[in-house]
């Protein structure tokens, strides 16, 4: 079952309810939220206040990105504010099965995400515990960015993993995902679809997710009524 992701870093952060009540009644079944620090990636966003505020006004699962050094201290803010899944960094956390812990005892679903040079074969040990692997197919910090080819490759490694290993864990994809992407991701095996700029970069939110999950189930062979 694939399902579309809107992130917000592309929305209107003054319209934030509006712009993610427009792509939930889409089809947007989860709301991305990044989280940047000005440190790991050289961008700075919201933190736990503004999703505290987008608690209040979904009841999609956010599903927060944490693109930040020193997860561990901030994961419990996180949880207070009403976060549903936290996906820390491999490359920002040095002690991630202490992360993963953390996440599990604040009741969130954790996951892990690795930046375009990172392999995946580094979170063999870890994927038991996961809910989700986030494969970044863009280098972290900005929306818009051109989508990385070989991103589709190590997609398709994690999937024949999950097979063999007979794991659960869900595969994310998260930059550059839009209508001349989401078809070969999906058919990697990608079905948690995080979409930003394909979503609110420009005309109707509500339209540009209908279509983007339309041509994402049709990839996956799924009934694009379900
Ligand atoms: C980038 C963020 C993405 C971003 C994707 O660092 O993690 O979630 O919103 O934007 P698009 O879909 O425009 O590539
Ligand atoms: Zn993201």
């Amino acid at each position: 079952m694939v399902e579309l992701l809107p992130s917000i870093l592309s929305a209107d952060f003054a319209n934030l309810a509006r712009d993610v009540a427009a792509a939930e009644r889409g089809g947007g079944s989860v709301i991305h939220v990044d989280v940047m620090d000005g440190h790991f990636v050289p961008n700075i966003t919201l933190g736990p206040p503004v999703v505290k505020s987008l608690r209040k006004a979904t009841n999609l699962p956010l599903d927060c990105h944490l693109m930040i050094y020193n997860a561990n201290d901030y994961i419990p803010a996180f949880a207070e504010a009403g976060a549903s899944w936290i996906g820390v960094h491999y490359e920002a956390c040095p002690h991630l099965h202490r992360s993963i812990e953390l996440i599990l005892d604040h009741g969130m679903k954790p996951g892990v995400v690795i930046n375009p040079a990172t392999r995946v074969e580094e979170l063999l040990d870890i994927l038991p515990m996961l809910h989700h692997v986030l494969v970044m197919s863009v280098n972290p910090g900005f929306g818009g960015q051109k989508f990385i080819e070989f991103s589709v490759d190590k997609i398709r490694k994690l999937a024949e993993i999950r097979q063999e290993l007979g794991l659960k864990f869900k595969i994310e994809v998260d930059g550059g995902v839009a209508h001349d992407t989401i078809e070969r991701v999906v058919k990697a095996g990608a079905e948690l679809l995080v979409a930003g700029s394909a979503v609110f970069g420009s005309g109707d939110a509500e339209k540009n997710a209908r279509e983007l999950l339309i041509a994402a189930r049709s990839a996956a062979g799924e009934n694009q009524q379900g």
